[in-house]
């Protein structure tokens, strides 16, 4: 197979079979989408790859993994839609990664109505931080 040959994942066509993994940016402090977490992927982008992955977004704030973890809510629409014109301005797709965690941040138990032993209080994954 030629790496370097254009195809199709499901309706998004590909320029190459380079695809760049999730891995946290560290650049949403406090869930927001800055300048500098769109330049990363500008970058990733410019590197060559066909497609490249925002790391773990959440689905609501309790699935978030830590406090500085992008939730999809209308807060960030405006930035990751910046976001996705600017990688598609480099002719690269975009995917995000979406999840919802189920075990505390905080404490890495699963949650519960309980108390958390680790943090003395409901834990509601970090959502309150
Ligand atoms: C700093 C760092 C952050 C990562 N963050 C994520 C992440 O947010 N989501 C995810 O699914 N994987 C994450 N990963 C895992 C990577 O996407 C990848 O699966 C891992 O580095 C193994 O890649 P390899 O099989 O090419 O060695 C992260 C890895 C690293 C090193």
């Amino acid at each position: 197979m030629d790496l370097f040959s254009p195809c199709t994942l499901g309706p998004v066509s590909l320029k190459n079979r380079f695809l760049k993994a999730a891995t946290f940016e560290g650049r949403s402090p406090r869930g927001e989408v800055t300048d500098e977490l769109i330049s990363f992927h500008r970058v990733i982008a410019q590197g060559g790859v066909a497609m490249t992955t925002v790391a773990y977004l959440a689905v609501s704030s309790e699935g978030r993994t830590d406090r500085h973890c992008i939730e999809l809510n209308d807060a960030a629409r405006d930035g990751l839609t910046r976001l996705t014109k600017t990688v598609h301005a480099e002719g690269v797709a975009v995917a995000a990664q979406m999840g919802s965690r189920r075990s505390c941040w905080e404490c890495s138990i699963e949650r519960s109505e309980k108390p958390c032993p680790l943090i003395g209080r409901e834990c509601d994954g970090g959502a309150s931080s």
